[in-house]
């Protein structure tokens, strides 16, 4: 394979912008590269702002298309970058994957397991790499996260928590994501489930329940001096409260609030035998934090602070020896002299993690490999956020195989009715 696939950006919405911060950032590291030679998008004007973006940062004006068809007329390419909308991925991804292009797809890879598995099955009849961005997992701290569950010093996990409640009436993002096909919990909460899966493996079973809160969101937008609020109707659910459970008894919890308005809340919490980790919120920078009670703490708490935790967490030491151990080679070029924590504004940070994600699809296409977070890893996640959705429809307790054999897809049959994904698999 060439060692600078030609690539071709499809969709330049918000992501696909940000995917070409990515590819700056890409060639700034020197670890690996790649030639953007087009650009794809439905509205002619964000593909030519694309287009401008690519020739500032990158260098080349690539070409630029209405749609992917146009494309693959127009211009030869070994790999795409798909930043669409999540309910048109399959449409866009299979006949590529199929015609022996390899595909990075943004997160989620689709809005129901049936059409992950779509996705998949394309790739494997085409024999094409199949790649997720999947950016969360790839932040430092998560990296140093699982490598504190995984060597032990706290004892094994039992339980974690991950609350996040916030964005008031508001239109979150854009709003294809409060509506059927478009579902804000699968969209934001597949980014916590591969965190859950990436730190502790796949759960056996959840039970959940979920809620649509605000019925009508409200994009503001200033005119002038005047505030434009434009009502938007929503349709898919804000509110999500689900339980994972794991062998040997162990639960993570998954609390999602889209509604919540006034004081926000954004916490993720693992609690082991022997202490509790705090992760900070990814491409904030702040430090991992742990939390190792002493008998004397457990001696001092109070009747009203018993069970309130005995000891606040402390940033974690780590040391330029084991910082070798836990970060990759991409990782700590990317992130220099890194130990517990790093200091960049959110807009850094995200590029440096989209580039991540980028070199290890292009590793992938270039040297045969397989990438960390794959066709079956993108549907786990997705599959973890639809199972706690079918337990909440059908009111008990489902099992995350069921899902992901579609043995239960009542939740889901009308999102794949929407999508056009109706046939058998
Ligand atoms: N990883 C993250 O942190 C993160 C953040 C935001 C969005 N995302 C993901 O990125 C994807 C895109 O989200 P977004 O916020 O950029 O959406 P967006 O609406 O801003 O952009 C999507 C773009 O795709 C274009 N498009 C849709 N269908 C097309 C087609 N068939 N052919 C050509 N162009 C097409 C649209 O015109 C639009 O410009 C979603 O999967 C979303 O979940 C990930």
């Amino acid at each position: 394979m060439r060692s600078r696939p030609r690539l071709l950006l499809v969709g330049c919405g918000l992501m696909g912008k940000r995917h070409i911060g990515g590819l700056a950032e890409v060639r700034r590291s020197r670890l690996r590269d790649a030639r953007l030679v087009g650009v794809v998008d439905k509205y002619a004007a964000r593909a030519g702002e694309a287009a401008r973006e690519v020739e500032r940062l990158l260098g080349e004006r690539p070409r630029i298309f209405n749609s992917v068809d146009e494309a693959v007329e127009g211009i030869e390419f070994e790999a795409a970058d798909i930043c669409t909308e999540p309910a048109s991925h399959h449409t866009v991804a299979e006949p590529l994957l199929e015609g022996g292009i390899d595909c990075l797809i943004e997160k989620p890879l689709s809005m129901t397991v049936r059409g992950c598995r779509s996705i998949i099955e394309a790739s494997m009849r085409g024999g094409t790499l199949l790649a997720v961005a999947e950016n969360y997992r790839r932040d430092p701290v998560n990296r140093l996260a699982k490598w504190v569950i995984k060597n032990g010093e706290l004892g094994s996990w039992m339980a974690a928590a991950q609350i996040v409640a916030g964005g008031g009436d508001a239109v979150l993002i854009s709003p294809w994501r409060h509506k059927l096909t478009g579902g804000i919990l699968i969209d934001l909460c597949c980014h916590y489930t591969d965190i859950y899966n990436y730190f502790f493996g796949t759960p056996e079973t959840v039970s959940a329940s979920s809620a649509l809160l605000r019925k009508v969101r409200y994009v503001r937008e200033m005119s002038g001096e005047a505030l434009m609020k434009t009502p938007v109707e929503v349709e898919a659910e804000d509110y999500l409260d689900a339980t994972y459970h794991y062998r040997e008894g162990r639960v993570a919890s998954l609390l999602v609030n889209l509604a919540a308005t006034g004081e926000g809340l954004w916490r993720r919490l693992i609690y082991l035998e022997n202490g509790s980790i705090e992760v900070p919120m990814e491409r904030t920078g702040e430090p991992l934090k742990l939390s190792r009670p002493l008998d004397q703490d457990y001696l001092a708490t109070m009747p009203h602070t018993a069970f309130l935790g005995q000891r606040m967490g402390e940033p974690y030491k780590v040391s330029p020896e084991d910082a070798e151990e836990i970060y990759d080679r991409e990782t700590r070029v990317l992130f220099p002299e890194l130990l517990n924590g790093y200091k960049m504004d959110f807009w850094e940070a995200d590029r440096k993690l989209i580039a991540l994600e980028l070199i290890d699809f292009f590793r992938c296409i270039e040297d045969g490999d397989t990438p960390e977070t794959g066709g079956w890893e993108g549907m786990l996640s997705v599959g973890m956020v639809a199972a706690a959705l079918e337990s909440s429809y059908t009111g008990r307790m489902v099992g995350l195989e069921d899902v992901l054999e579609l043995r239960v897809e009542g939740y889901q049959a009308r999102i794949n009715r929407a999508m056009d994904l109706t046939s058998d698999i």
